[in-house]
């Protein structure tokens, strides 16, 4: 199908459905090609909506056996059927029940939504509209019915029936063969969150009890030995909902909750209600196999997860424009999470880089829209880093900006108030309008206007009059559709920094919330601060208090001084990107004066040196994040257009080679002192002295590549983690030679027969900064770990590939040309992976010239082919707009 034919769904068209669902009964007996689904649906006219409306229920690729309304087969003249929908035009005008039988082909499904296998394991992924893949539904979030599962399966084959809800019947069906288990989830909910398991799995389980005195069996479900893999997953969750009734007051709901891993997902993971669903790369880890990255993410989509329970499923959405409604805040309550076990600044700092490669990104190009879009054509398109990270950092400003106390008192409201209900962002805010007594529609603003605002600030003290004044304006550049953008509130966190910290800071004006906010909620204004007793330095977005650029134009002395005299972590960090990136965005340019970086270099290294001489060692963690420079790919959205990859990528290695230098003397010392004894351990302490580690094995891979291969060679051959010989091998990668390409063979040989770890292998290798990596890529397509069919091996080579900036925006656009192919290729099986592929281009209207029109023309090439799906077709078409 073509966009031009998909239908653009609008924000302002919804209405009520017609037709209601109060439950669902499904019978489902699994078989490999033929799975048998009898569903009987209890419908009722919706109040709310047209009387005497046909229904229209929505279904893909289904194979309809039989059609009965209450017991009576329907005659083949009452209802039609499209390859999207069953109708029947003359419905009772009352409630009655439909009886549906389909049949499904699970083995069949390459595209990962509604029922397939993986591996030998049956089970679901119903968000956003797979559940018509399964039975002819009405499939909509704000059609919401109570479920009871019947799953049948072969005994020897299936041994596992999991389903949404409590276990209510299990037995042995006569001739033993086979057997059946009954599933009741009593929480009325969307199709989205259906979902079902089959297979033969190991488990780990666990006892809970919820403060309220619920006892919930907790269990972890893997393939089979993977089983000492599961604990940490089952350990978070456990951390988790104990957090989630200490912060947000919310108890779990059923008698069980089960989390299961599955080796073939196209996302994350799925929130399913009781049932989650999770790619096995979030579940699966022991010290072996899985990096202090892994574990740590693992924790965070647990608990993501789980937190959907009550922000997504008890309260979902009315419509999927209120995706961020779940989504955003959800992240919102993630982040948090992972800030309370871990550390707060490190946690908001790997946040904001995120946000930042991800979100910005997509703002300034062609994809951009609002956290809530106000049309689709693709929904599985708009999964995005606007609706998730942005639209978490909304939920982080509307905390500031109310307080933390009517925050809590609005949470508290709305799952009061909308429980058991699908709800939009308008009742999600009138909650804390209610509690704070403060008129948000301003801030709503947020919600649908896309772009990054800039702030552009400067200060000027009167030293006579002991006055300091504070110019601030902001503005958003235009993004698609929107070419007028109006102000938005800003909450801008600060502190005026004196020569002993923080200077007191007293002020008339109204647009000071006290505490160290100032709210820029119009297009510029002024705040003077009074007694101000020195010539302060402005530390503005302290923590970040705002997704928006800032433009204020500080000395690196004042910077340097920032770094090591700021109240406030995040500041610190960003003092030194902000000297780092105005060097790189200089000598980034073509034909720059390289000049700017040596002295940047030599500021930097002695910043640096200090630092690591005297307070690293206090917080490893922090000092890990210090020592990272922006990225190649951050100076290039800095420097927004006419980009030149290889221009900025020989800035920033040089500059990364001379602070390295710098730093060299402290290398022994430092690697020593972080060096861990005894058994490896996950937790953030220990994970920081890695981080630092290895952050400053990097850098000695480009100061010192000989020496740095010795100690890449002997901690690959002493680590006891994968950790610390996945960044052996990542430092070898920067140093090209024999001895990189023998650890390359001997971390595979290593490591055959893991596929999760052979993925951070092809990626490492995907992202080597070389003319030669597109040849290397396309051999090691012929791997036998790699295979374009599981979307974790895809998006480690491939993915990880359209992430090498220089080799993807190769000059000759053989990047292009690879990558747009292996969409048009995979879009045949799998879409949604081949779509989120075809994301890699966003950033092509940045581009210098020559690149730009190759970006283009294999973008042009992608849409013109015919049979393209929805989705790889509308990312192309807004890509290219
Ligand atoms: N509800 C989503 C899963 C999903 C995403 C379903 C897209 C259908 C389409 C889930 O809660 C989610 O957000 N998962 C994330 C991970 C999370 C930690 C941000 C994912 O899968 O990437
Ligand atoms: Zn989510």
């Amino acid at each position: 199908m073509r966009t031009e034919d998909a239908p653009l769904i609008r924000l302002e068209d919804y209405r009520p459905s017609d037709w209601l669902i109060d439950t669902v009964d499904l019978d489902v007996s699994l078989h490999p090609q033929k799975t048998r689904v009898r569903t009987l649906l209890a419908l009722r006219p919706n109040p709310e909506g047209q009387p005497g409306a046909p229904l229209k229920l929505d279904g893909d690729e289904l194979v309809l056996k039989s059609l009965a309304i209450d017991g009576k087969p329907l005659d083949a003249s009452a209802y039609t059927v499209t390859p999207q929908a069953l109708t029947i035009p003359s419905p009772p005008s009352h409630d009655f029940t439909l009886t549906i039988e389909t049949e499904l082909d699970p083995s069949a499904n390459t595209k990962l939504m509604g029922l397939y296998r993986s591996s030998k394991v049956y089970c679901t992924q119903c968000e956003a509209d797979g559940f018509r893949r399964i039975t002819y539904f009405l499939d909509r979030p704000d059609v919401m019915s109570v479920y009871t599962v019947r799953l049948e399966a072969a005994k020897a084959e299936v041994p596992v029936l999991l389903s949404n809800g409590n276990l209510v019947a299990a037995a042995e069906l006569p001739g033993g063969d086979r057997h059946f288990a009954v599933w009741h989830d009593p929480h009325p909910k969307p199709a989205y969150l259906f979902a079902l398991v089959g297979g033969a799995l190991d488990h780990v389980r666990q006892d809970y009890v919820t403060a309220d005195g619920h006892k919930v069996e907790l269990a972890v479900y893997v393939e089979p030995g993977k089983a000492e893999r599961a604990g940490w997953a089952l350990d978070s969750l456990v951390r988790c909902m104990r957090w989630d009734e200490q912060v947000f007051g919310r108890n779990y709901d059923l008698d069980v909750f089960n989390v299961v891993a599955v080796s073939d997902f196209n996302m994350g993971a799925m929130e399913n209600k009781g049932l989650n669903i999770f790619n096995d790369k979030y579940v699966l880890a022991d010290p072996q196999t899985a990096t202090d990255g892994d574990y740590a993410s693992i924790e965070a989509i647990i608990a993501h997860e789980y937190f959907h329970n009550w922000t997504g499923n008890r309260i979902t959405c009315r419509d999927w424009f209120q995706l961020c409604l779940k989504e955003g805040l959800t992240v919102f309550r993630d982040q948090e999470f992972s800030a309370d076990e871990r550390s707060r600044p490190v946690k908001r700092i790997a946040d904001v880089r995120t946000l930042r490669s991800t979100q910005f990104s997509e703002d300034a190009g062609p994809l951009a829209h609002p956290v809530r879009p106000r049309a689709y054509k693709e929904i599985n398109n708009f999964y995005t880093p606007t609706v998730y990270e942005k639209g978490a950092e909304v939920i982080r400003m509307l905390k500031v900006l109310i307080g933390d106390d009517a925050f809590k008192r609005g949470m508290d409201l709305y799952f009061e108030r909308c429980d058991g209900t699908a709800a939009t962002i308008e009742e999600f805010l009138a909650c804390f309008a209610e509690t704070s007594g403060q008129n948000i529609d301003h801030f709503a603003r947020w919600y649908e206007q896309a772009g990054t605002p800039t702030i552009v600030a400067s200060g000027r003290y009167d030293a006579a009059a002991k006055r300091y004044t504070l110019d601030l304006a902001q503005s958003t550049p235009p993004t698609p559709g929107q070419a007028e953008k109006l102000p938005v509130v800003l909450p801008i966190t600060l502190g005026l920094v004196g020569a002993k910290g923080d200077l007191p800071l007293k002020t008339a004006s109204n647009a000071y919330a006290g505490d160290g906010l100032v709210v820029l909620d119009q297009s510029s204004l002024s705040v003077t601060f009074d007694d101000v007793a020195e010539a302060p330095i402005p530390s503005l977005m302290r923590g970040f208090s705002a997704p928006a650029r800032l433009d204020l134009d500080l000395s690196d002395a004042d910077l340097l001084r920032l770094f090591s005299a700021d109240s406030d972590s995040f500041n610190r960090w960003q003092s030194l990107q902000s000297v780092a990136t105005r060097a790189l965005v200089t000598a980034g340019k073509p034909g720059a004066d390289a000049d700017v970086l040596t002295a940047t270099a030599g500021k930097l290294g002695e910043a640096l040196q200090a630092f690591l001489k005297s307070d690293a060692l206090s917080d490893p963690a922090f000092a890990a994040q210090v020592l990272r420079l922006p990225a190649p790919a951050d100076i290039a959205r800095e420097i927004g257009g006419d980009v030149d990859p290889d221009a900025i990528f020989a800035a920033h290695r040089k500059l990364s080679g001379a602070i390295g230098k710098a730093l060299l003397g402290e290398l022994p010392g430092l690697r020593g002192a972080l060096a861990s004894s005894g058994a490896y351990r996950p937790d953030a302490a220990s994970a920081g002295r890695r981080a630092l580690r290895n952050e400053l094995l990097g850098l000695a891979a480009l100061a010192a590549p000989a020496e740095a291969a010795d100690l890449c060679e002997e901690q690959f051959a002493a680590g006891d983690n994968l950790t610390d010989r996945l960044a052996a091998l990542a430092a070898m990668t920067l140093i090209p030679g024999e001895r990189r390409e023998a650890l390359i063979a001997r971390f595979a040989e290593a490591y055959a027969g893991e596929p999760l770890v052979l993925d951070k292998w092809l990626m490492a290798q995907a992202l080597i900064a070389e003319a030669g990596t597109l040849e290397r890529v396309k051999t090691l397509m012929q791997h036998p770990a790699f295979s374009l069919g599981n979307p974790n091996r895809v998006r480690a080579l491939i993915g990880g590939f359209a992430a090498n900036l220089t080799q993807f925006n190769r000059a000759d656009g053989a990047g292009y040309d690879f990558v747009a192919d292996i969409v048009v290729a995979l879009d045949k099986t799998n879409p949604q992976v081949a779509s989120r592929l075809l994301g890699s281009f966003k950033s092509w209207r940045m581009l210098e010239p020559g690149r730009k029109r190759l970006a283009q023309e294999a973008l042009s090439t992608v849409a013109r082919l015919p049979n393209l799906s929805r989705d790889v077709a509308d990312i192309a078409e807004r890509a290219l707009a």
